[in-house]
């Protein structure tokens, strides 16, 4: 007797058929984290993108992640397990409005945030990640007036590293980050005296403020993973447990809660899982396709930043 193979199973059986790449953000599931050839945060998973060379690119993360690997390697498959998987932060910029705002201001230098749509990206100068946003900010001559968007806490914090006066910050926010209110954190700071606090720049500054160190979710693995201490607040999406317990498994991590869910999780990001996957890899739907025209216009601002670091 042959026992079904578990959904796991059919999905590195058809990893291997279709000549796939499964690339996972380190806020998804830890089934999928298991499967994935990649994990890794907003800028690994797109120079990841940019690289391969098989047929089909499964890019388990938001929808903005996956169309960014469409416009970096044009010519893969790029599949999704939900294309309903968004983010508030895409949807808090439209590309009208940015167009209206540079028609108004055709001297600012746009530095838009990877999560925004591929239209907005095509109207862009430049992009960043949460990774290297302060150095993409100091790449812009000291005499422009930059628009940075669409995130207002990630925007407030990069001027407060950069120093930089002339910049004026869209008003979009995170609804996982945005949420974590202070005073829990400052409860479990009480609870958890010993505990160095870590934190995504998506958070409010009363929450950044306390925070002891400040980056993107794999700048927060590194930093646990080298730090000697053995107890941290983690103030980011609950999936990166998975990556932070095998980069440092000495160490003991609490989450603080958000307001909207009383959870860590984004929603979108919990919108993939493993039967979804195993049928976008037997379909190859839904899948990104994108005008070439488009692609080419949202090339150009994704390559400034890969250039810069
Ligand atoms: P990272 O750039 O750290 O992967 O962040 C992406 C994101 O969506 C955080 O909420
Ligand atoms: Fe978007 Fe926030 Fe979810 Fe990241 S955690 S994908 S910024 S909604």
């Amino acid at each position: 007797m042959f026992a079904a193979p578990t959904i796991s199973e059919e999905i590195l059986d058809l990893k291997k058929s279709r000549h796939a790449i499964l690339l996972a953000h380190h806020y998804q599931e830890p089934e999928i984290q298991e499967l994935a050839d990649v994990v890794g945060d907003s800028l690994e998973l797109a120079r990841k993108a940019l690289r391969f060379e098989g047929d089909v690119i499964a890019f388990c993360g938001v929808w903005f992640m996956a169309e960014t690997a469409k416009v970096l390697n044009p010519t893969r498959t790029v599949v999704v397990p939900d294309h309903k998987a968004g983010c508030s932060l895409v949807d808090a910029c439209r590309v009208e409005d940015l167009r209206e705002y540079r028609r108004r201001h055709p001297e600012h230098v746009v530095v838009s945030y990877i999560n925004t749509s591929v239209e907005v990206k095509a109207e862009s100068d430049i992009l960043c990640t949460s990774r290297n946003a302060v150095k993409v900010v100091n790449s812009i001559p000291a005499d422009k007036t930059i628009l940075f968007l669409p995130d207002k806490n990630l925007g407030a914090w990069v001027q407060r590293e950069t120093g930089r006066e002339n910049m004026k910050i869209w008003q979009g926010a995170c609804i996982v980050h945005d949420t974590f209110p202070a005073r829990r954190l400052l409860d479990a700071r009480a609870a958890y005296p010993e505990a160095i606090v870590v934190a995504h720049p998506e958070c409010t500054a009363a929450v950044l403020r306390h925070a002891d160190f400040i980056g993107s979710t794999s700048a927060i693995i590194e930093y646990c993973a080298k730090s000697l201490a053995r107890e941290f607040i983690v103030m980011t999406e609950s999936g990166v447990a998975w990556s932070l317990e095998r980069a440092a498994p000495h160490a003991t991590f609490h989450y603080v809660a958000n307001e909207n869910c009383n959870c860590s999780e984004c929603p979108y990001m919990r919108m993939n899982t493993l039967e979804k996957l195993r049928d976008a890899l037997e379909t190859l739907e839904p899948r990104v396709e994108l005008a070439e025209e488009l692609m080419s216009r949202a090339r150009l601002p994704l390559e400034r930043m890969l250039a810069i670091g």
